[in-house]
Parts: C-alpha cells; structure tokens; sequence
C-alpha cells in the first residue's frame, strides 16, 4: 500500500558526485577534466614550440623567443603541480569497462610516465638555464637569481639532454594517448573518450 501523507520522508536520491564516488557511475570530476585538457594542450604547445625553436638560428633575435618558451613553461609547472596534487588527492578513476588487464595497465603506466614528464620538462628546462648561468624569469618578473657566472658544461649537458630526450620521448607518449583515446571513441558503447568530455563513462 502506498504511503500518501505527504509529510513522509522521501530518501534523498544519491548526488551524481556520491555516485561517482562510490563507483556507481563513473563520470570524471569537473577538476579533473579541466586539469587534463589545459595540461594536455598546453603541453602539446610548449612541444611544438620548443621543436619549433630548434629551427631558429642562434643569436640575439632568438633570445626573447626562448624567454617565452620559458614563461610559458613556468606556468605549464605551476597547473602541472596542481594537477599533480588533484590525482594524488582523488587517485586514478576507476576503467570505464572491462578491459583486458594488459590494456588497464598499459594505459596507466602511460598515464604515470605522462605526469611525471610534464613535472620533470620544467624542472629540467628551470635547471637547464640555471646551469647555463642565467636567471629564470616570469614575463620579466625576477623568480630564481642566476646560480652561477658561467655556464657550467656539465651539468648543462645534464639538464639539456634530460629537457631534449624527455621531449621526445613525451611527444610519442602524447601521440600514443591521443590514438588510444581516439581508438575508444571508434569502440560502440565504450564511455572512456566521452567521460573525458564529461558523459558518463
Ligand atoms: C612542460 C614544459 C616544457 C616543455 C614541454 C618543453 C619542451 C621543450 C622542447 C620540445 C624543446 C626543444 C628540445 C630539442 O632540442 O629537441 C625545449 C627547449 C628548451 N627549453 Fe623547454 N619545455 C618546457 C619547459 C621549459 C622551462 C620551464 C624552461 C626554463 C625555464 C625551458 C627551457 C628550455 C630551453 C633553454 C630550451 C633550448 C632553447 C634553445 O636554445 O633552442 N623549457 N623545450
């Protein structure tokens, strides 16, 4: 029998956030899709434009583009950290279907390697100019003094070969993340590129 006395307490259905918490659903956070997609762009630009950089000759013309690169990097750090501290905060979202094992942790450790090289590429970069005996600098605002008078080889080819190998080897990450995400949109029911853009998964 139904109960009609329209005093009687209604259970409170659960928030899509409680949902998603308990597993229920697997929508991705606000946070963590913005994190994403401004990391991820902006990564895929400071590659571009550090390769493209690599096309201009040496010399005083190429100093104030190399200074862009830089700032631009600072703050590419500074959303990598918060992203950092959000994943850390949150953990990986549970798969959005039964995937093969091999397949859940490829993805991850691809994951793994993707954020740890977005912290490492600025902070090699940072060591990189520091080791070269210049100053970092944010739009010209003064951020760390120069360490020393002169450029000190050995440790600017440590930094330089850290900062040019992981380029590259984030670039073919990035490039293997973006066809695996593409190759799950191509898959009928499979929620893992829609969740990206906030469907559920
Ligand atoms: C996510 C952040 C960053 C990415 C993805 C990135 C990427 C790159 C790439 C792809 C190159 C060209 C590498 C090559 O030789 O093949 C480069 C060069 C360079 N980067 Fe970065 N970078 C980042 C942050 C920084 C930061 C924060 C600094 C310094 C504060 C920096 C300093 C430099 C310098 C000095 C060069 C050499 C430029 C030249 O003289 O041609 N980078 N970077």
């Amino acid at each position: 029998m139904h109960n009609l006395d329209p005093q009687a307490r209604v259970p409170a259905s659960p928030s899509p956030e409680a949902l998603r918490r308990s597993g229920q659903v697997t929508t991705l956070s606000v946070p963590t899709i913005l994190l994403h997609w401004s990391v991820g762009l902006a990564v895929i630009g400071m590659l571009a434009y550090g390769f493209w950089l690599q096309t201009v000759p040496t010399g005083s013309d190429k100093t104030p583009l190399v200074q862009i690169h830089k700032s631009f990097g600072i703050l590419v750090f500074a959303l990598a950290l918060v992203r950092l501290a959000w994943r850390w905060r949150e953990g990986f979202p549970p798969a959005a279907g039964a995937y093969p094992t091999w397949e859940r942790r490829a993805a991850r450790t691809l994951q793994g390697f993707m954020i740890l090289a977005t912290i490492l590429m600025p902070v090699s970069g940072i060591l990189r100019s520091l080791a070269y005996g210049r100053p970092v600098s944010l739009f010209g605002l003064p951020l760390i003094p120069k360490l020393f008078e002169e450029k000190q080889e050995t440790y600017y080819a440590a930094a330089a070969n850290l900062h040019d190998g992981l380029a590259l080897v984030l670039a073919l990450a990035v490039a293997l993340h973006v066809v695996a995400g593409l190759s799950h949109g191509g898959r009928k029911g499979d929620g893992t590129l829609a969740r990206m853009f906030g469907r559920a998964g």
